[in-house]
């Protein structure tokens, strides 16, 4: 599936989205290697912090499912306000942080709309530098 095919699945899940405070609607299409797409939504909460980002929903529906680590391909977000157009929605950092928990070789891609409104594809070390992780 390529980066245009996965974001329409990330901006068709937007179409969920729980955000009656932010009024801003996300969606996440994560694809594994043998080709399953999980997708997820944000979902808010009237306790704010306990809203949850789409990429976050995306991952934690592949894992509950049995996907691991090593069978992710790549992530497309979207966002656009309740009455507005697309617009650049880049992963949030507690969400690049999670994405880089399941980039085993570093190649996970992140793909999103920039700023000139181009889908771009870019991997998670570059979103996230020497992002956190320890082994024991
Ligand atoms: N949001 C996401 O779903 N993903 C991100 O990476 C950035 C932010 C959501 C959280 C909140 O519901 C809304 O966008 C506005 O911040």
């Amino acid at each position: 599936m390529n980066d245009q095919e996965l974001m329409e699945r990330a901006r068709e899940a937007s179409l969920n989205s729980y955000a009656p405070y932010s009024h801003f609607q996300v969606g996440a299409a994560l694809l594994t290697k043998e080709g399953t797409v999980y997708t997820g939504c944000n979902v808010e909460n009237s306790s704010y912090g306990l809203s949850v980002c789409a990429e976050r929903v995306a991952i934690s529906k592949a894992i509950s499912e049995g996907r691991k680590r090593e069978d992710f391909v790549k992530i497309a977000v979207a966002g656009k306000p309740h009455t507005g157009d697309w617009q650049f929605c880049s992963p949030c950092g507690a969400c690049r942080q999670v994405i880089y928990e399941f980039a085993e070789d570093g190649k996970f891609q992140v793909v999103y709309m920039d700023k000139k409104r181009a889908i771009k594809s870019v991997s998670i070390d570059k979103l996230l530098p020497d992002g956190f992780r320890f082994k024991v």
